[in-house]
């Protein structure tokens, strides 16, 4: 039989459901073509028994070299973010809709690009699989990629962040991605509300 590449992760799926046997399966992931130019899968990281679940949307640049998430600018703002909000770090499993750095080449330069929602659809069976094994009291999902991967694609970040709603047996809490906080014209002024989202999620839980 020859293999279409690009029906999704569903078929590299392991037998056994667990974060070891998961991140080893994601590895050799093909589920779609994003794999072909990345350096590694960036799989999620935590404890298996975290109380908050973080989503954020594609491993970026830094992410794709060291293989792991939220370790680059994004990853600063996220920790500041933790912390002020009292989120102990060996409480949160950090993950993305989306396993793989997806880019377009300027020069040498690799610019980060928006998954699509193919993409997202193609990686979702890793996102699930992590939230069947974690099984978090609490999301946050960063941004909109997050939402349409966990939280359909009517979903509007701008309206319904900072509010719990549900997600299977857990509580969901959207708030806007770290990296749109370093993009933003009054840094300030989309950091508060960032922390203010962090913190409506850190008491939920
Ligand atoms: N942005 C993300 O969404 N995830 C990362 O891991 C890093 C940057
Ligand atoms: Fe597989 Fe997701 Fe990577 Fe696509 S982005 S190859 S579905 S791990």
């Amino acid at each position: 039989m020859v293999m279409d590449d690009n029906t999704g992760a569903a078929r590299f799926l392991p037998d056994r459901l667990d974060l070891a046997a998961l991140r080893r399966a994601a590895a050799g992931c093909q589920g779609c073509d994003l794999f072909r130019n990345a350096t590694q899968t960036v799989f999620g990281e935590g404890p298996a028994g975290a109380r908050f679940m973080l989503v954020g949307e594609e491993p970026g640049d830094q992410e794709d070299r060291q293989g792991a998430p939220f370790v680059g600018p994004a990853g600063r703002v996220l920790d500041r973010g933790l912390e002020e909000a009292g989120i102990e770090r060996d409480d949160v499993y950090v993950t993305n809709a989306v396993k793989h750095f997806s880019f377009t080449l300027r020069g040498k330069r690799r610019i980060h690009q928006k998954p699509t929602a193919a993409e997202i659809d193609a990686c979702h069976p890793w996102l699930a699989s992590e939230l069947a094994v974690v099984h978090p009291k609490l999301v946050v999902v960063l941004g909109a990629t997050a939402a349409r991967a966990l939280l359909g694609k009517d979903f509007r970040v701008t309206r319904q962040r900072g509010e719990p709603v549900p997600l299977g047996e857990a509580l969901a809490v959207a708030t806007i991605h770290p990296s749109a906080v370093l993009r933003a014209t009054d840094r300030d002024e989309a950091y508060a509300g960032f922390l203010a989202d962090l913190k409506v999620a850190a008491r939920t839980a």
